[in-house]
């Protein structure tokens, strides 16, 4: 490290300066780092020059030394919570972001159900892919804002609880993610590790099971990226003492069939009824069994992936999740029919040009089509209309007959429909073969102390 020894955590620097080091490739000292993170936080440093920063570290890069000194200042940016009142393991699962990635709003309750506390907090939807957050609040009432005591109070009550960064747990993610996603400064190993470490290891858990996207749709784009964010958030969560692994999933193609928030939340609701499509029901499988394995309810994955099927089919999933819903002042009405969950005004098909087998989906536009259809965000002041989406008719692999609906717009404006239309009719390649199949699990890092 270059100039780390001599800064102090009590040294002033000047903002430009500190810009213009990271900018040259230089190493920044732990120092200068909490004096970006909490003149930021506090509201002293503009986003402008945090901007700059953050681009100048996608480009850059930031060192293993850096991304710990980030990953530190943004979780001493709020409160680390002692959960030690809760006798069962305490355990967590996120994700690195994707489209139609909804797998928290089922692990939640079916980690709850099998005996976990799971603190769960979550970010919105950034660049392409859709949060936690915002499929949230497509349920009527549904509060994401809950106070730390409060948020004690329902994992009390049912063992999870789904809430946002507050101004009291790492603060600075909130502000820098939301940054983040209208900067182009998202795709970064380093600053995902620091952002979604930052989060968790403020949640005061014993474990936490990753999900890493790799694909069109994903953050890191191929496999070797991945598992690169993959071993550093890994060694960060191990540093802090957590019990941690690492999935590297398929984001080929959207998860599941739905992209869009309330769409996404009816289609977790399907799940949770034991339906829903297989990709997701396998994937929740996978990871609530991880969960269930590092959180000592199941000697192996296996087994917990065994408890996990039952937690479902057995309706305790979903049991949990009306419950959670319920203590977090949203309509558990909602639950029982979703139909009461927002419904856009207007539908329109994409149809196929012609006849053969679906090769690709350009992932990441599927989201994008989502965002332009409202779902998502352009500029961080932007609101979500949780109606509009997109439900996939077809996927990777399936035949489709020239004329065939590709998959269905649920919209509420003409002229983003317009839009979104061209860019998923876009998105979808037909050939004439079949493309080989892609395992939706690619690979598991798992932690030395798993
Ligand atoms: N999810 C997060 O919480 N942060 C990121 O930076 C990316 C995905």
């Amino acid at each position: 490290m270059s100039d780390s020894a001599e800064s102090t955590p009590s040294a002033t620097f000047r903002t430009t300066d500190v810009i213009r080091k990271k900018r040259d490739g230089q190493e920044l000292s732990r120092a200068e780092i909490a004096h970006l993170v909490d003149g930021y936080t506090r509201g002293e440093i503009p986003d402008y020059q945090i901007s700059a920063w953050l681009m100048a570290a996608v480009v850059r890069g930031l060192t293993r030394t850096e991304t710990a000194a980030l990953t530190d200042a943004m979780l001493h940016s709020g409160q680390v919570l002692d959960l030690s009142e809760f006798a069962a393991p305490r355990v967590d699962k996120h994700s690195t972001g994707g489209v139609g990635d909804k797998t928290s709003l089922v692990l939640a309750p079916l980690a709850a159900a099998g005996g976990l506390v799971v603190p769960m907090i979550s970010g919105r939807g950034l660049g392409h892919t859709g949060g936690t957050l915002d499929k949230l609040e497509s349920i009527p009432g549904f509060r994401v804002d809950l106070s730390i005591s409060r948020f004690r109070e329902v994992l009390r009550e049912c063992g999870c609880a789904m809430i946002g960064q507050t101004a009291e747990i790492a603060p600075a993610d909130r502000k820098l993610y939301a940054l983040r996603d209208v900067t182009g400064t998202v795709e970064s190993p380093f600053l995902i590790c620091a952002s979604i470490m930052s989060k968790k290891l403020a949640e005061g858990i014993d474990a936490l099971v990753l999900d890493v996207k790799t694909g069109s749709g994903a953050f890191m784009k191929t496999e070797q990226d991945a598992a690169f964010l993959a071993e550093l958030m890994v060694e960060t969560g191990e540093r802090m003492g957590k019990k941690m692994v690492a999935l590297i999933t398929s984001m080929d193609e959207p998860l599941g069939h739905s992209v869009g928030n309330a769409l996404e939340v009816k289609e977790c609701i399907r799940i949770l009824l034991g339906s829903g499509p297989a990709d997701l029901r396998e994937l929740c499988l996978e990871l609530g069994a991880w969960m269930l394995h590092l959180g000592g309810r199941a000697d192996t994955v296996a087994q917990g992936k065994q408890i996990a099927a039952k937690l479902i089919d057995s309706g305790q999933a979903l049991e949990k999740f009306r419950r959670m819903v319920e203590l977090q002042g949203g309509d558990p009405r909602a639950i029982d029919d979703p139909t009461r969950l927002p419904n856009s005004s207007y539908l329109l098909e994409v149809v196929s040009p012609k006849t053969g087998y679906v090769s690709a989906i350009q992932c990441e536009d599927v989201g994008t089509a989502c965002a332009i259809l409202g779902g998502g965000r352009e500029k961080k002041e932007d609101s979500i209309d949780p109606a509009v989406g997109i439900v996939l008719h077809k996927r990777v692999g399936d035949r489709v007959a020239e004329g065939e609906p590709l998959c269905t717009l649920h919209y509420n404006s003409d002229a983003r429909a317009a839009q979104a239309k061209q860019m998923l009719e876009r998105s979808y390649e037909i050939a004439e073969a079949s493309p080989p199949p892609v395992p939706l699990i690619r690979k598991i890092i798992p932690g030395g102390s798993v």
